[in-house]
């Protein structure tokens, strides 16, 4: 149980559609939104909408931290493009001309208590191990203790195998025992149940189409049930679980569902889908009439909500009911 606490202050940096202001909604936590920071236009415009009264504070390079409010909590999915191009020898550089000097920059002059960061689960790996060393440092330098965890939501209730990195940083010292993934839990709901009941004809692919897929990927989308079709392991899984939400662009996510008359059924995942593979319930969302392609774009960069929500549950969970301040890793 969290017990009540200040109303936590949080600036939503990379803020996308607000996956740290849904999580932290969905977990029961008070909060205020004192600045979020977003680019893209459309982005902007949904979040705006959908988290009234918030100021966007644009692109995060240009932000000087002195004229943001204080908060007590950064959040930030930041780009994972960057990371393509580490790797060369760059050493305590590695996070140079990427967003996350712009983190550090900001948290180094406004010293929040928690930081949230979240990113592809690459960063973890061999190759671009270094980055994610870099970055602990540099927040242990600021006086953070850091802890990350590769979590997938699928672990957590959602049918969705989504790996990401998380990394939190408490300006402190954590308890010894302090554990950033929440208990897993075995899933309760599966691809076929976070379907729509009466999907979209629009979002069918037609006979000739299919027969296309067939060929290019070798695979028959013969099914007793709806199931997912992940074209880039040309794969119908059995497992009831979605691939990772990808940008519609990808065109690698299909739902494949029981022939009818013979005819094979394959089609797109609705709008609706994308949401709930992405955590949403009952949320209230304004679409703002955008396209297909802008809102399942937006989508498929963000924070699953029920993983966000309770990683944010455990956090506040621990950090509260434990007296840590005094208790040091070394002793
Ligand atoms: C990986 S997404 C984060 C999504 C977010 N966590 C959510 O729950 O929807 C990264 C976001 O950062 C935004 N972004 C990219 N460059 C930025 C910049 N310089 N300043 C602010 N936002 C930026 C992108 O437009 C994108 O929406």
């Amino acid at each position: 149980m969290i017990q009540k606490m200040n109303k936590l202050k949080v600036f939503e940096a990379f803020a996308g559609y607000g996956g740290a202001s849904y999580g932290l909604k969905r977990s029961k936590i008070e909060f205020e939104v004192i600045g979020f920071s977003e680019i893209d236009k459309f982005t902007s415009e949904f979040y705006q909408k959908n988290h009234p009264k918030t100021f966007n504070y644009g692109d995060i390079t240009k932000i000087d931290p002195k004229k943001i409010p204080d908060f007590d909590l950064f959040t930030g999915g930041f780009p994972c493009q960057p990371f393509s191009q580490v790797g060369m020898g760059l050493g305590e550089d590695d996070t140079r001309g990427t967003l996350f000097h712009d983190i550090i920059r900001i948290c180094k002059i406004k010293k929040p208590k928690h930081i949230l960061l979240e990113n592809v689960k690459g960063l973890k790996t061999v190759r671009h191990g270094r980055t994610l060393k870099t970055i602990i440092s540099k927040l242990t330098k600021l006086g953070y203790d850091v802890v990350t965890e590769v979590m997938n939501s699928k672990n957590y209730g959602i049918p969705q195998n989504r790996e990401r990195v998380w990394i939190y940083a408490y300006q402190g010292i954590l308890p010894l025992t302090f554990n950033l993934s929440p208990p897993t839990r075995k899933l309760k709901i599966f691809f076929k149940d976070l379907l729509d009941k009466e999907p979209d004809k629009l979002l069918f692919k037609n006979q000739k189409q299919i027969k296309r897929l067939k060929e290019l990927y070798n695979l028959d989308f013969k099914v007793k049930e709806p199931s997912c079709a992940d074209l880039y392991n040309k794969n119908i899984r059995s497992d009831g679980i979605s691939i990772t939400i990808l940008e519609p662009h990808h065109n690698k996510m299909r739902v494949a569902h029981p022939s009818i008359n013979n005819k094979l059924q394959v089609r797109k995942y609705s709008i609706n889908e994308h949401f709930r593979f992405m955590g949403f319930k009952n949320e209230k969302i304004d679409l703002c009439n955008q396209s297909y392609q802008q809102l399942c774009k937006m989508l498929a960069n963000g924070w699953d909500v029920n993983l966000t929500s309770l990683i944010f549950q455990n956090i506040f969970k621990q950090i509260q009911n434990n007296q840590y301040e005094n208790i040091s890793k070394a002793s």
